[in-house]
């Protein structure tokens, strides 16, 4: 076999890979000596694409635990393919085990996820992912490295079964949250719901961050089609990622790098595919970071405009009533796609080799209740809205398909929590001043604040509220959300308290004016008394940057000083300032290079 490539681009190059592997001197031999060690005999691999899997498994990350035998049906796809398999491990981020919040460490991955790709002997590389951050953090560091990549997604749990009901993580483990205390169902009866719900491998079903982060990796062209809503217990899952395998070989030998296939166009595929699916809040802070590596700015104004032109035809959880099982029977996300194929465009390349549009050209949806028809859609606009005014100068986001229609234009008064700890200990206190008119607000749950933006946003009711029958009201921080939560919501306030956004200026008792159709978020405060606040907390603190005593970079070390020094605010998708951009490695280099031999191990 040869390693010389034969595309035009490339013609009279090898691969990378040879440059660690080709020479016959001292470099070469550690490098063939590194493999052999393992029991790989030289035939296995001299001459052939060596294509790496990053693995994301760990038992620390439950969504994630079966990636190590989804690996090895890669193994075999890149085999078949003619390649060599070299799997490395990736850090692993959990959105249940990972504390304060796996957010915090998105970037980490991502920067782990390229310097890997980057650092390591190989031409192409399989991303293992599945839990909310570890998709975007890896095609994040595969955009920086710009090496061939293609995405394998764990797949969604099925779906959960208690007494009867099917349920979704974890949109019904927060429903029943709210039903316990408000009294209606018994400790009891909510613990015998844990082993209901999550009964297989596989990340959370609904769509929630992970389903939607992995639909969007088929809408950016970057995973198999129809490769997102299988379940991670479905047989098929496993011959995809063989298939995923043996389509890195080719990905490799062709040089067809990320920045090829995930384009500026592509990304409109994506925010179209997000809004017609009711996606994630958290896939506009993702996306956004994505496309930063790829070059590609996406301003929230972006997402709001193909939000107004964007119906939301997928009938699941949080915003419908399906889990990505049903998704999966009824034509997967090729169907959604299809279902909008006139929003999209059809010429954008993938990772199959073929474009969008000859990828869903035979896509059929098998079940109109799930992936509903244009004319009957859940929504006639997108999932998400991005709402601007006073209180919110540089964007928040809201997801109108999961909230309630009443609340979609409502002035009411402020009761304010000064961070999700004060929540937590006041929410429930029944002397306090609330009723379903007001709205809660709470601060110091952003990016800094946080630190690492936690998913706080879906701030409980009051306990007395839910006792009275309440179960939705308006709700505002400057925190993320779970994909899987619901409600009248109002998230990533921008910029957040901590750094001196007017959200840090709320009092208790302020009138607040929301109006999703005009896209306005507004704090009835007069401009004087707004500055007078300002100047009493800047001059309590006496440094803007530590807002309220919160994270400063002054009191960190490590990883917490760098991510305290370098984030970015939710609009500009968290990343970190350095971050931003790519430097695409070499896939093939010249024969007079490769006898330089560069790589001592
Ligand atoms: Fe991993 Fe929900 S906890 S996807």
């Amino acid at each position: 076999m040869s390693a010389t490539n034969t595309s035009s681009g490339n013609a009279n190059k090898i691969l990378r890979s040879q440059e660690w592997f080709g020479t016959r001197d001292l470099e070469g031999f550690l490098h063939r000596a590194g493999l052999k060690s393992q029991g790989w005999p030289e035939e296995s691999f001299s001459g052939r694409p060596v294509i790496g899997i990053a693995n994301s498994w760990s038992e620390a990350t439950h969504c994630n635990a079966h990636l190590r035998d989804l690996a090895e049906h890669v193994k075999r796809g890149i085999i078949r393919g003619g390649g060599f398999p070299l799997e490395f491990p990736t850090i692993s981020l959990g959105e249940f085990f990972l504390s304060p919040t796996s957010m915090l460490c998105r970037n980490l991955m991502a920067m782990d996820v390229e310097e890997m790709i980057r650092g390591l002997p190989i031409d192409g590389v399989v991303l293992l992912a599945g839990c909310d951050k570890t998709t975007p953090a890896a095609l994040m560091g595969a955009a920086s490295a710009d090496l061939p990549a293609i995405m394998v997604t764990g797949g969604p749990q099925l779906k959960g079964n208690w007494r009867g009901e099917e349920l979704g993580s974890c949109t019904d483990c927060r429903r029943y949250w709210s039903e316990l205390r408000a009294g209606t169902i018994t400790q009891s009866d909510y613990d015998s719901m844990e082993g209901a719900i999550y009964r297989s491998p596989g990340h959370c079903m609904v769509m929630g961050t992970a389903s939607t982060m992995a639909a969007l990796c088929e809408a950016l062209g970057m995973t198999l089609s129809g490769g997102a809503s299988i379940p991670g217990a479905d047989a098929r899952r496993s011959a995809l990622a063989e298939e995923a395998g043996a389509r890195a070989v080719q990905l490799a030998r062709d040089g067809v790098r990320p920045s090829q296939i995930m384009t500026e166009a592509a990304f409109d595929n994506a925010i179209r595919t997000l809004l017609a699916m009711g996606g994630s809040t958290n896939a506009l802070i993702h996306l956004t970071a994505i496309a930063g590596r790829a070059g590609i700015t996406l301003p929230l104004e972006r997402f709001d405009d193909l939000s107004r032109t964007t119906p939301t035809v997928l009938n699941l959880k949080p915003s419908g009533k399906y889990l990505m099982e049903d998704l999966f029977y009824a034509g997967g996300v090729p169907a959604v796609l299809k279902r909008i194929e006139d929003l999209l465009d059809l010429s954008c390349l993938t990772v199959s080799g073929k474009t969008l549009g000859e990828e869903i050209a035979g896509a059929a949806c098998y079940n109109d209740d799930v992936v509903l028809p244009r004319d009957k859609p859940l929504t006639t606009e997108g999932g998400l809205a991005v709402l601007k005014g006073s209180l919110a100068p540089d964007g928040a986001v809201i997801k109108q398909s999961a909230a309630s229609p009443k609340l979609m234009k409502h002035r009411g008064r402020a009761v304010v929590f000064e961070s999700p700890i004060d929540l937590k200990n006041r929410i429930d206190d029944p002397d306090l001043d609330v009723t379903a008119d007001d709205i809660l607000v709470m601060k110091n749950a952003g990016p800094v604040g946080g630190p690492g933006m936690p998913e706080a946003g879906f701030l409980p009711l009051p306990r007395k509220l839910l006792q009275q029958g309440v179960r939705d009201m308006i709700r505002i921080s400057d925190a993320r959300m779970s994909g899987t939560a619901f409600g009248t919501i109002v998230l990533h306030v921008a910029p957040e308290a901590a750094v001196g956004g007017p959200l840090a200026l709320v009092e208790n008792g302020d009138m607040i004016d929301i109006d999703v159709d005009a896209r306005r978020l507004d704090l009835l405060v007069d401009e004087s008394e707004l500055a007078r606040r300002r100047n009493v907390e800047s001059g309590a603190v006496g440094d803007s940057a530590a807002w309220h005593g919160g994270p400063s970079a002054a009191r960190e070390r490590g990883y917490r000083k760098l991510y305290l020094d370098h984030v970015m605010q939710a609009p500009a998708g968290c990343d970190f300032d350095f971050l931003l951009g790519n430097t695409p490695v070499e896939t093939h280099v010249e024969v007079a290079k490769h006898s330089a031999g560069h790589h001592t191990g």
